[in-house]
């Protein structure tokens, strides 16, 4: 690839800044474009090592616009080479941070340039890359740019004209946006193709792909009768396992017109399922393409939990059609517009589509486990950011899972009606335009009807609020007052907290029966609140945050015997999950700082569980499952992951030894028939896989055997995989063979070879450090692809008792790998500086050696913006 610094051929042309003083973009210092560019005209002459990409600009200046601004065309390591306006060559350019600076002085012109890159050295995986002998595309946010000179930013509209031409052998299907107006053959044994997008869409939904693959073929008709053609183009042997995915699209078409009233708008939509991708997938218009991981499913290779994410998934780049392609971002502050509003709908669907509340249960597991601890620590943002240096680093939780939590408050708030009268005013309003978080509250609003002032609070504020409650109860009026108050966390940029509007869906729980007359929304938006409820003849129970109805932590004072009797005779069934989590949870964080604690009660709550046979089996397994080791870390105020690991391995193995029997017997209940994806099966294999656990828990003799025969027996991935990861935590002669025969089986399929990886990876073994270290020399080790570096790599740091070993050999593994990465691909080696940047929070010994593992990446040279900025906030 071209490097622009040595070669650039005017002394103007500037050394892009040291990292270490990378330029803060802020949100406040918004301006709206001084040109745009209504057309563009894309010519590719395609090739792995290098290809042509010629670009014709129809470039009107703003008229709004006060000065005569130059055109300013954004590059990133591209070299011009040539540029012409209006029919005329043209050396009157500079290149500045590598953006292309054209100093035209008319109302129009046209801008012809060359550039020629070469996708076989794009490691980076952002604009256009090789992957697997095809080619593709990533642009969002910033990839265009890599690709041709332009105004890269999501408030330019343009409509494309797309000619690409190939090798006819290498690549014979040419996919671009929109669709397919004219083919042919060219010289040399290559062919073309040309494709027309009619909706005016910002350079990061442009997409482009070549390659041999072949595609699941079906159609959809809209609800207006339209036909839509649908393809999801794999490679050849994978065919067989796009169903799942295909299905899921067409469910996600359907679901939108009847939810959201949205209707497809092109004759074409194409999925492209591709090895090497940074994230999960992308929207782009028309062209939606995926980490083959998001596509691929058949229940030999894939889990249950796969399949889900493959439904959600292909619903979420699916709906962004609407919430993010036709109306989409005004500029990447709003990301969180388009991200939280699609995270909350494809949650919905895939609530319609299964259980509400195993849904809920999953989308609040995944809140807690990614985004809670972001919002405590050093990366902490608004949903809305106010700077940022990388935006490839705010593709955060907060911004996609938060975000989707504040939209769900709007929905409580708003009920049903009045948010789909809101939303569909915001898709008529801004049809076509890049809005902004603030235009879609507007809309709201104004088409639902709602005041939502000091709701925008959310949008501004980092930080998870915490609200306390106190239920009390005066018996001679027969009157319950429930007192509540909220804490923001102080931020340095605000003088005063602001108070959040917090909706709590709350009942108030009969204490023998645990009936209730109905269930309220209560409204805290002040500081301290309280609320009455007449007609209790005896002390309540207080149901609070049912259905985790707010993103807060909510700290009640409620007794073990209360939280017991939740977790037995709630209604709702989140809520009901979620005392169990608080008893176990209470119990184990006073195990671990050795304070005294009721041991029985938690077990008494389990055995109920265990005999209560009116509960569905995979709520069952959810409400028996202990929470996680670093769940339990976030709720202490000096993590001590050793003493949480063992604490939790004790009840662990005292729940195993109590309920042997009934896990014995259940294992055996859940015994599966013929495989099939009801949600009957899935819950059978879900509580045999927890059974399992729990009968190696006891210490039995039979537990590496038992585990051994269902890994043996299998025909789905989800109990293979199941008794893998209870085998991965044995002794080499329990687990070794195992292993090996997996290994065999699966060698070529990276999908599953990536589940090898995992499993070794999280494996409590005191050895699992040096087992990761020698898996990174494994012939099947590529730092290439990012599924096989998150597999190793990612799996490791979510180990916590092995990650936060007290040698710190695990931090110093996750430095050397960063920086060995970082060169290569930026994007995904900054994804492993937050488990690091959380270290004030452990324990003084652990928090050093995390420190001195992030200044060793701070003092390498050369370091990539996106690390750079997540070490240099980390260690601030
Ligand atoms: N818009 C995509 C999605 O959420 C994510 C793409 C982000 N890609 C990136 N390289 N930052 O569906
Ligand atoms: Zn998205």
């Amino acid at each position: 690839m071209l490097d622009v610094q040595k070669t650039a051929n005017n002394e103007m042309a500037d050394a892009a800044p040291h990292p270490q003083e990378a330029r803060t973009i802020r949100r406040e210092d918004y301006r709206p474009p001084a040109w745009f560019v209504p057309e563009v005209h894309l010519d590719f002459q395609l090739g792995a090592e290098q290809t042509v990409v010629k670009s014709r600009l129809d470039v009107r200046r703003s008229k709004s616009a006060k000065y005569q601004e130059p055109l300013i065309l954004d590059g990133d390591d591209l070299l011009p080479v040539s540029v012409r306006v209006d029919g005329e060559s043209w050396t009157d350019w500079t290149l500045v941070e590598g953006a292309l600076h054209l100093p035209l002085t008319g109302a129009s012109h046209i801008v012809e340039i060359t550039v020629e890159i070469d996708p076989s050295t794009n490691t980076q995986l952002m604009g256009l890359y090789a992957s697997g002998g095809m080619l593709c595309t990533q642009c969002e946010a910033q990839g265009f740019r890599r690709i041709t000179f332009f105004p890269d930013r999501p408030d330019i509209l343009s409509r494309y004209t797309v000619r690409m031409e190939g090798s006819k052998a290498d690549y014979p299907v040419l996919l671009c946006n929109g669709d397919k107006t004219d083919a042919g053959d060219a010289d040399g044994g290559r062919h073309w193709a040309e494709w027309v997008d009619p909706w005016p869409k910002p350079s990061y939904l442009f997409a482009l792909v070549a390659g041999d693959l072949v595609a699941n073929n079906d159609s959809f008709t809209t609800r207006s009768g339209k036909e839509v053609e649908l393809n999801i183009w794999v490679r050849d042997g994978d065919l067989p396992r796009t169903g799942h995915a295909m299905k899921a699209l067409k469910d996600s078409m359907r679901w939108d017109e009847q939810v959201y009233g949205r209707e497809y708008d092109l004759q074409l939509f194409n999925i492209v399922a591709v090895s090497d991708f940074n994230m999960g997938a992308m929207e782009n218009k028309g062209l939606n393409i995926f980490n083959s991981r998001y596509i691929l499913a058949d229940p030999e290779v894939a889990t249950d939990a796969d399949f889900d994410g493959i439904e959600g998934v292909v619903a979420h780049e699916y709906f962004h059609n609407w919430s993010g392609n036709r109306v989409t971002c005004r500029d990447w502050f709003q990301l969180s517009l388009k991200e939280g509003f699609t995270v909350f709908r494809d949650q919905s669907f895939s609530a319609d589509m299964g259980s509400q509340a195993l849904k809920r249960i999953e989308d609040v597991r995944i809140l807690r486990a990614a985004q809670f601890p972001e919002d405590a620590g050093p990366l902490a943002h608004p949903i809305r950011p106010e700077s940022y240096q990388e935006i490839s680093n705010f593709y955060t939780a907060t911004v996609y899972n938060k975000g989707a939590e504040v939209i769900r408050m709007m929905h409580s708030l708003m009920g049903a009606d009045r948010f789909r009268k809101g939303t569909d005013l915001y898709f008529d309003r801004h049809d076509g335009e890049a809005a902004t978080c603030e235009d879609f509250v507007v809309a709201m609003e104004d088409g639902g009807d709602a005041d939502l002032r000091q709701f925008r609070s959310w949008y501004e504020t980092p930080g998870t609020p915490k609200v306390s409650a106190r239920l009390s109860h005066d018996p001679q009026s027969g009157t319950a007052t429930l007192n509540l108050s909220q804490q923001v966390a102080r931020t340095g940029e605000k003088p005063e907290p602001s108070q959040m509007v917090i909706p709590l869906r709350t009942a108030l729980l009969d204490p023998d029966s645990g009936e209730h007359e109905g269930e309220e929304l209560l409204v805290l938006d002040k500081p301290e609140q309280s609320f009455q409820f007449e007609g209790q003849t005896e002390h309540p129970i207080l149901s609070i945050n049912r259905g985790f109805s707010a993103p807060i932590i909510m700290e009640s004072s409620q007794t073990p015997e209360e939280l017991a009797f939740l977790s037995t005779h709630d209604d709702d069934p989140f809520a009901r999950f979620e005392a169990m989590q608080q008893l176990m949870t209470n119990y184990l964080t006073a195990r671990v700082t050795g304070t005294p604690a009721d041991r029985d009660i938690v077990l008494q709550a389990v055995g109920a569980a265990l005999s209560d046979e009116s509960i569905d089996r995979a709520f069952l397994a959810e409400l028996i499952l202990l929470p996680s080791e670093a769940f339990l870390g976030d709720q202490m105020v000096v993590v001590d992951p050793e003493a949480i690991h063992e604490a939790r391995e004790k009840l662990r193995g005292k729940i195993a030894v109590q309920f042997e029997r009934k896990f014995r017997r259940l294992y055996a209940q859940c015994t599966p028939g013929e495989f099939s994806l009801s949600a009957e099966a899935r819950a059978n294999r879900k509580l045999r896989n927890v059974c399992l656990a729990y009968i190696a828990g006891s210490q039995a003799d039979d537990a590496a055997a038992l585990a051994s025969d269902q890994f043996a027996d299998a025909d789905n991935m989800t109990a293979k995989q199941g008794a893998l990861s209870v085998l991965s935590h044995m002794e080499d002669k329990d687990r070794g063979w195992a292993f090996d025969d997996f290994y065999n089986t699966y060698r070529d399929n990276a999908l599953v070879l990536d589940k090898w990886f995992t499993l070794q990876s999280l494996s409590q073994r005191g050895d699992t450090v040096k087992r990761v270290k020698a898996l990174a020399g494994h012939p099947d080790f590529t730092m290439s692809n990012p599924n096989r570096v998150r597999a190793l790599y990612g799996s490791f740091t979510a180990n916590p008792v092995r990650f936060h070993d007290a040698s710190g050999e695990g931090y110093r593994l996750i430095a050397d790998m960063v920086i060995h990465l970082d060169a290569q691909n930026p994007q995904t080696a900054a994804r492993f500086i937050p488990p690091l940047g959380r270290w004030r929070r452990y324990e003084r010994g652990r928090a050093e050696l995390m420190r001195t593992a992030l200044e060793k990446i701070a003092a390498t040279p050369d370091l990539s913006k996106d690390v750079m900025e997540q070490v240099s906030k980390s260690l601030a």
